[in-house]
């Protein structure tokens, strides 16, 4: 097995047959890897089969658009604490880099609403919460994203597990968890622990119902659906998760949702310095979706079209570069490619070439939101724009990861202008490595619009 080498798959017709119709017999790549942590191994990324889909149908509901509603007003706070902190960024000093900027929000951000943990990120830098994190993410960054993204024998050799950092993580979960038990039921927390704990695996006819309410970021269409509905319908003894399970659920929030969200708020804001004419556009669209209070209220953020449609092509050309990897667990016919991929091989969508092709997408370098409007979204390809993922495995943050990206950017567009300045890279100076793209830097110009 260690010889059989990874296929690449870049067709959208063979891509859909594998991650959507056959993907039992593709389960997450990480199923054979080893890991020092048997806590951190029952995280939904590590499982597969059925103890995955148990695992994944009762947390799938704590990402609901209900309860991301009510997680809203958490986010916002996280965001003025950034806000006053850019305040002072930009009394000082006329640059940015985003990249630092947005790794304490997207921080701060995993700490209030996933280990209901209120840091100070941007003041106390030795906070215990934020060292661990960045001792697990500066240098260990490239190894978490291997834990979580990058393909087996890579992540291997990686060794990818940091024990002292795991410790910490899985120590905070417990405390909280065991204070929560001591104060009983009477008091109602809107963050993960919370959800996690309380979540309990619905009837299947509530299932349908929940399952109904997907975003349409990628449109996944009514076979995709129906598809993921079947593959998680099934009933299981065991209807809540344990306090490992909550635990290590509560671990691959961090690690999944860390990295991912930040380098997407980085490069976002990265194409809007670059491109005043949209940021502009984007600026009079935020404008006219204010409202008394100087607010944006959830089911109007959510409904922005042009919000939407720069944020998608914004993971269009910043994917981060990862290909989606999966496993066979038996010898598969592909199609009628002839080719035969045996149990135990690994195949690779590369995503990043996938978004960057000009087959699918025309003149592919161009930053044009415009692919993404209402009017013109039909014409992309099923299951060429893949930033997460696409199936029942696909990213199951992907609501949250929306939600934050959206008020974070509506808020900073009203209040900064993003520009390009002598220290801005273009094109982007990335370092040298293996399936993650690192930047050099990401410095852009800002300053405080008159408000
Ligand atoms: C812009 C932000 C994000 C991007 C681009 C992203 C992308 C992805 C991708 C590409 C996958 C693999 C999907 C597949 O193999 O088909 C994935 C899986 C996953 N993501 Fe995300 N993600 C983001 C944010 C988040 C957040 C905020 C969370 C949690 C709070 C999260 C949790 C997960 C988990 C748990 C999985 C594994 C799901 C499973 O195996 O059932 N992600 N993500």
């Amino acid at each position: 097995m260690g010889n059989v080498p990874v296929l690449n798959i870049a067709d959208p017709a063979l891509i859909k047959t594998l991650l959507v119709k056959d993907f039992h017999l593709f389960p997450n790549r990480t199923k054979l890897r080893p890991s020092s942590n048997a806590i951190t191994t029952q995280n939904l990324n590590q499982l597969s089969g059925d103890d995955w889909k148990r695992v994944r149908s009762i947390v799938s509901p704590t990402f609901s658009s209900g309860k991301m509603r009510k997680m809203y007003p958490r986010f916002r706070e996280c965001l003025t604490d950034f806000m006053r902190h850019l305040d002072g960024i930009a009394r000082t000093g006329q640059t940015i880099d985003l990249w630092k900027a947005f790794d304490d929000f997207a921080i701060d951000v995993i700490a209030t609403t996933v280990f209901a943990t209120k840091i100070d990120t941007y003041k106390s830098r030795d906070n215990r919460f934020v060292v661990n994190a960045r001792q697990k993410f500066s240098f260990n960054l490239i190894q978490a994203m291997a834990g979580i993204m990058l393909p087996k024998f890579l992540s291997q050799w990686l060794k990818v597990t940091d024990p002292k950092s795991n410790e910490f993580f899985i120590d905070t979960v417990r405390h909280i968890i065991g204070q929560r038990k001591e104060m009983g039921t009477g008091q109602k927390y809107n963050d993960f622990v919370q959800l996690l704990m309380d979540a309990k695996l619905r009837d299947i006819k509530d299932r349908k119902m929940m399952q109904d309410d997907v975003d349409d970021h990628v449109d996944e269409g009514d076979e995709e659906s129906e598809i993921r509905r079947k593959v998680l319908d099934i009933n299981y003894a065991r209807k809540q998760l344990t306090e490992n399970e909550v635990i290590a659920q509560a671990f691959v929030f961090l690690l999944a949702g860390y990295f991912t969200t930040f380098s997407a708020l980085a490069y976002f804001t990265y194409e809007l310095a670059l491109n005043p004419l949209i940021q502009q556009k984007l600026y009079d669209e935020i404008n006219g979706a204010i409202d008394s209070d100087g607010e944006i209220p959830y089911d109007v953020l959510t409904r922005l079209p042009y919000l939407e449609a720069v944020f998608a092509e914004s993971l269009r050309l910043h994917s981060g570069a990862l290909p989606l990897a999966r496993l066979a667990t038996t010898d598969y016919k592909l199609g009628d490619t002839g080719i035969t991929i045996k149990a135990g091989q690994q195949i690779e969508i590369p995503i990043y070439a996938m978004h960057l092709s000009e087959h699918y997408f025309p003149d592919p370098y161009k930053f044009d939101p415009g692919r993404f409007m209402p009017e013109n979204k039909h014409k992309i390809k099923p299951y060429t724009y893949l930033p997460f993922g696409a199936g029942p495995r696909n990213c199951i943050g992907m609501r949250f990861a929306l939600i934050e990206i959206k008020i974070c950017m509506a808020h900073l567009i009203r209040r900064y202008r993003f520009y390009r300045c002598p220290q801005t890279d273009v094109p982007i100076e990335y370092k040298r490595f293996i399936h993650v793209m690192l930047p050099k830097r990401l410095v852009v110009g800002f300053e405080k619009r008159i408000q």
